[in-house]
């Protein structure tokens, strides 16, 4: 049985060969702080999110797209292997995609990560590469693609030819950064005490990196950082844009230097076909338009934004016998298999 699996810092999608996507769930586990006790894992966890009891922690274990507490993200993945999927799997060989530039340590913790409930064989494949393939696009022929994948703890950029990546670059700060933005924000204006999950239902409501045509307001509730009791602020769409600007700049401008490092004629059918954003992120408001306007490039966000990876994961799976080497001829996009 061959499957993907996109380890994601804010979630965690299953694929599996003919079937399509079986599981999307939170990257959050809850669990003891003493006995390591596990209460709950994926979107029940997440709304436990600064909900908890002294002593028990709801946390994403992944953090900028790497294994931050590795034991955490292998319980976390067996426990949605086994009780949330679905379908029931065994010894399968499992594909996932991982950030541009893991050291082979980082790779290591995926690999473990994603073979925690007993997999045959993982295979890894860099981000970029499998946002593209989610996207149709075919990577394996000499025509250049530019895709930024902008998720939660990563933004993943590359450009890809004959199933490599010609330039790329990761940028550790995205959604989860924002949110976090936000809390400070908030905390520092308004003295309001707010958490993460409060800062991104104001960032996926009101969020921009554009001024909006029509500025937009959101309520956050949380404690009043003085008098300890419940407060709430109505906050509005530009607080929101100064607030996390500067990481969709940081974003933009690793997206420029990929632009930058980009071979002259990979570059000519970049600026035919311009540049594809795929990840949760690509949907926040202006974000396209902030990388038109400083790339002077067509910026399409896909349909299907935040799946591209997990699709492009489970497009992959066919090129297994390329990566076993059972096929001699023909171009991997895999990159290790382990
Ligand atoms: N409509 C929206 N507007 C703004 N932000 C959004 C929207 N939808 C999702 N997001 C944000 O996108 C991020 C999640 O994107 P995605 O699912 O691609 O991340 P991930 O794959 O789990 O993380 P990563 O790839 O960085 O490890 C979160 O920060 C989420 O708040
Ligand atoms: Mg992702």
């Amino acid at each position: 049985m061959n499957i993907a699996i996109d380890l994601g810092s804010d979630r965690t999608r299953v694929f599996i060969e003919n079937k399509g996507k079986v599981l999307d769930e939170a990257s959050v586990i809850t669990y003891d702080i003493d006995t390591n006790e596990i209460y709950a894992v994926g979107d029940e966890a997440y709304a436990m999110i600064g909900k908890t009891p002294l002593g028990i922690r709801a946390a994403h274990p992944m953090d900028s797209g790497v294994i931050a507490q590795s034991d955490l993200v292998e319980e976390m993945v067996d426990i949605m292997m086994r009780e949330l999927c679905p379908v029931k799997i065994s010894n399968p060989r499992v594909i996932t995609a991982i950030p541009c530039a893991l050291t082979e340590v980082e790779k290591r913790a995926v690999v473990n990560a994603v073979s925690s409930f007993g997999a045959r064989k993982v295979y890894l494949i860099e981000t970029p590469k499998a946002a593209a393939l989610g996207c149709g696009a075919d990577i394996t022929s000499p025509h250049g693609v530019f895709i930024a994948d902008i998720g939660s703890g990563t933004a993943d950029i590359g450009v890809l030819s004959l199933g490599g990546l010609s330039a790329s670059k990761s940028v550790k700060h995205a959604g989860s950064a924002m949110d976090e933005a936000i809390v400070k924000y908030v905390r520092k204006e308004y003295n309001l005490v707010i958490g993460t999950n409060m800062a991104e239902s104001c960032k996926k409501a009101i969020g921009c990196v554009v001024s909006l045509p029509k500025q937009e307001t959101f309520r956050v509730k949380g404690r009043d950082a003085i008098s300890g009791l419940p407060r709430y602020v109505d906050v509005t769409s530009e607080e929101i844009k100064g607030a996390i600007e500067e990481i969709a700049k940081e974003i933009v401008t690793a997206i420029r230097d990929v632009l930058e490092q980009t071979p002259p004629e990979l570059l000519s059918d970049v600026s035919t076909d311009g540049i594809i954003l795929t990840g949760g992120l690509a949907k926040l408001k202006g974000m396209a338009q902030l990388v038109g306007l400083t790339t002077k490039l067509k910026v399409r966000v896909h349909k299907y934004a935040p799946d591209c990876v997990i699709m492009g994961c489970g497009k992959a799976i066919k090129y297994i016998p390329y990566a076993d080497k059972e096929m001699v001829s023909g171009i991997s996009p895999l990159l290790t298999a382990y």
